[in-house]
């Protein structure tokens, strides 16, 4: 039989396989507060303005919310021949309210029910991503704190650099969270726009009020053209752009973990909370959370680069296409909302080996740079020839199968007869990282500082 949200026109029902391609409700069934709410904000506004009468206004408000209180109770029937979450409300509010129910759709479209429905979710999305950002960054300071002056080694191409402190490695990951957080703030701000109230994508002749929709909903003010309003899902690339930079982080810190918690490194100890064994080798302790945070990106920046090439090449306004939106959004927000939740928890429970950290830093001929520093400094040399110095105390050092402060004073004033034994006191990670005392550089009260105005910001 013929739909009856638009069956007038149509003498046959659709192929069962058509409806199996048409139909969202498998998916979008996820936007039914967001769907209640907007109607509700409608049914509102159409009394407000004369379009229906308080008395239907009243029993479409009334029946939405039963129709949410059974949704939520497990109640409700979901019919696929209903093909979306708009049209299985509102046919069960006719259920419930009979004749007023169909009152409901007076000076709207699905068109623009979808975008405010998916608008108000995916707004919820970054208020949860802000969140959860929020406590993965708190787990991060006290990280720091713990372990604000020890020494590690710092990379760069996986090659032992200079000494860093943790602390300072630590907090370089709150100020990258704290730029995913702003990202998602900025989203959350553009997307503040109700397109409730541009119809089809023309606008309407009946004397609605988007002003008090926009207010009623949460937002700022409704949007400006309903062309662009109902055929706009910036928004959703907005939300899935920054949250493929957030899984990038993600996976950057998961990779660390997954280097550092091996055998090889021992840097962290992971929670056994956050690591799971082998059947077959009794040994393991493998760092699967991290694992699977270093791949979730994957999923993320694949949603991202579905819905964008969804969108590219669409002509102006609503297609079907843009159905596509949701599943990727979904799938993108809870792979985020996941991982975030699970990287709080590992950088809580994760202990690092402060001895480990020590020796490791102290290996490498990592203070080759303070060495060079000090040619410059003490001697006069200029860079170039004290980097050239310094590199060959480094070989010789390599081929004596030592470190640069296990050199004798004798074995280095053989390749520069001006280096006095002072020049053993930069030698040392301590005295290293302390020097780092520039803006932002790894010295301990530096990081102390960076800690202070993070904690101060996080309260
Ligand atoms: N289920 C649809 C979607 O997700 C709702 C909008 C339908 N609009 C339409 N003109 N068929 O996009």
């Amino acid at each position: 039989s013929a739909n009856q949200m638009w069956g007038g026109r149509f003498a046959e029902g659709p192929d069962a396989i058509m409806t199996a391609i048409n139909a969202s409700i498998g998916f979008d069934k996820r936007l039914y507060a967001q769907d209640i709410a907007g109607s509700r904000a409608h049914a509102a506004m159409l009394a407000a303005t004369g379009i229906v009468t308080p008395s239907d206004a009243k029993a479409i408000g009334e029946g939405l919310l039963t129709v949410l209180s059974e949704i939520e109770t497990g109640q409700f029937q979901f019919r696929t021949d209903l093909e979306d979450i708009h049209m299985n409300v509102e046919n069960r509010l006719k259920e419930i309210i009979g004749a007023p129910a169909g009152r409901l759709h007076t000076a709207r479209s699905r068109n623009d029910q979808v975008a405010v429905d998916f608008r108000l979710w995916v707004r919820d999305q970054c208020d949860a991503a802000i969140a959860g950002l929020t406590a993965l960054m708190r787990a991060f300071v006290a990280q720091a704190e713990a372990g604000v002056d020890w020494v590690m080694p710092g990379f760069t191409h996986l090659q032992t650099a200079q000494p860093v402190t943790w602390g300072h490695h630590m907090m370089s990951y709150v100020e990258m969270f704290a730029r995913d957080r702003s990202r998602f703030e900025d989203a959350r701000r553009r997307m503040n726009e109700c397109p409730l109230g541009a119809a089809a994508l023309a606008g309407t002749g009946f004397p609605i009020d988007r002003q008090m929709t926009a207010a009623a909903l949460g937002f700022d003010r409704p949007t400006a053209n309903s062309l662009d309003s109902v055929s706009d899902r910036d928004f959703a690339l907005e939300f899935l752009a920054a949250s493929s930079i957030c899984a990038m982080h993600l996976s950057r810190f998961a990779e660390e973990l997954v280097i550092w918690s091996s055998a090889q490194f021992r840097f962290v100890r992971l929670s056994d909370k956050w690591t799971t064994g082998s059947s077959i080798m009794p040994q393991k302790k493998n760092p699967d959370a991290a694992e699977l945070l270093r791949a979730k990106i994957g999923r993320i920046l694949g949603a991202t680069v579905a819905l964008f090439t969804v969108m590219k090449g669409l002509p102006l306004t609503y297609s079907k296409d843009m159905q596509e939106d949701k599943e990727q959004v979904f799938d993108a927000a809870d792979t985020l909302m996941l991982g975030l939740a699970a990287m709080t928890g590992m950088v809580g429970d994760m202990t690092a080996n402060r001895d480990v950290l020590a020796q490791a830093a102290a290996s490498g001929f990592s203070t080759a740079t303070d060495l060079a520093d000090w040619l410059v400094r003490e001697l006069g040399l200029p860079f170039r020839e004290a980097h050239h110095v310094t590199g060959t105390l480094v070989a010789l050092a390599e081929s004596a199968g030592c470190d640069l402060p296990d050199l004798t004073l004798e074995q280095m004033q053989g390749v520069h007869a001006g280096i006095r034994a002072d020049v053993f006191d930069v030698l040392g990670v301590e005295n290293s990282v302390r020097s780092r005392q520039s803006y932002g550089g790894t010295a301990p009260d530096q990081v102390r500082a960076q800690i202070a105005r993070w904690k101060e910001k996080l309260a």
